[in-house]
């Protein structure tokens, strides 16, 4: 039973490229006058966020794991924006057959109204959980990151008084609402292109672990007496993945090094009994198991069965 998390791990007691952990190093924006006004403004905007989800509270961080999804296994974002997305897009297949037959058409209207307060409540899910998100974000991606948020918000006030215009009228017959609803879902699909750019072009929130090979044998990456207990070692298997291993007594742990977020190195990560945390945005992950217990990570890390064979530590991917 591992202390610190509580997971259930069996790992095998015992079975080089070798670097030592150190100090971790926190990665924090700094706001200088200098800055273009879009950089002063993600980094006060980011700095706000974080405080509010509790960034740099001391672990669990539950509702900043909350938002990220960490709990599901996968980011909670991406499944939330299909609600405002697809309501939006039937409230505008509703004002188009209400503006096509106004009069023998008005359930349609009253079908437009639902669906629009239908996705005014997924876009506030939609905004806190890609907030949260974003606060993780540096350099290009940030700068994407925010014209995704200025347009998605642009479309809920648009939505916003659209709907408040359709409570105006009796009818909910409303001929301005339908057309700021348009233009609130034209936003939506601008912000939907800069959203698919952070996440398809520039890799944000992708799995870092996703592509690492899988060899089938364990493989020798240090010599067992090299091997002290409670610190973070760095090896590296034959095809090239950086794995970051520890001892505890007679068992040895061994997960990824490349941190499944945003590719920090976890081998240069602070260890809290069988904990490792990322010191690039202080994701916590199990070393026993490799699972996520703490945001912005999502997706666990791939697990390496450790032994101990002439004096050698081996290892070999767990999780094929
Ligand atoms: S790279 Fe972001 S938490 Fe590790």
């Amino acid at each position: 039973m591992c202390e610190t998390c509580g997971c259930q791990s069996n790992v095998s007691p015992a079975s080089s490229d070798v670097s030592v952990a150190e100090a971790p190093s926190a990665v924090a924006p700094v706001a200088s006058s200098s800055q273009p006004f879009v950089e002063r403004f993600s980094d006060g905007l980011q700095h706000t966020i974080q405080v509010v989800i509790g960034a740099q509270r001391k672990p669990p961080r539950l509702l900043k794991s909350l938002l990220h999804g960490t709990f599901l296994g996968h980011p909670l974002h991406p499944a939330i924006t299909d609600v405002p997305i697809g309501a939006w897009m039937i409230a505008a297949i509703f004002d188009i057959i209400w503006l096509v037959s106004p009069v023998s058409s008005d359930w349609a209207a009253r079908g437009a109204l639902v669906a629009v307060l239908v996705g005014l409540v997924g876009a506030l899910g939609a905004a806190v959980t890609g907030l949260a998100d974003w606060s993780d974000t540096y350099g290009a991606e940030r700068t994407t990151g925010l014209y995704h948020a200025l347009l998605n918000i642009t479309a809920t006030v648009l939505y916003l008084i659209s709907v408040v215009l359709r409570f105006q009228v009796a009818s909910n017959e409303n001929i301005v609402a339908a057309i700021l609803g348009f233009i609130g879902l034209a936003a939506v699909f601008v912000a939907a292109y800069f959203g698919g750019d952070m996440v398809f072009v520039k890799g944000t929130s992708v799995n870092h672990t996703a592509w690492e090979a899988v060899d089938e044998s364990y493989e020798a990456v240090m010599p067992l007496d090299s091997v002290e207990e409670n610190r973070l070692y760095r090896v590296v298997t034959a095809s090239g993945i950086p794995v970051v291993l520890m001892r505890r007594g007679l068992q040895f742990y061994a997960i990824s090094a490349t941190c499944s977020h945003a590719g920090g190195p976890l081998n240069e990560g602070t260890l809290d009994g069988d904990v490792v945390q990322c010191p690039w945005h202080g994701s916590r992950f199990c070393m026993r198991d490799g699972r996520a217990l703490t945001g912005p990570a999502t997706v666990s890390q791939p697990r390496y069965d450790v032994r101990v064979r002439n004096g050698q530590v081996e290892i070999r991917r767990a999780d094929k």
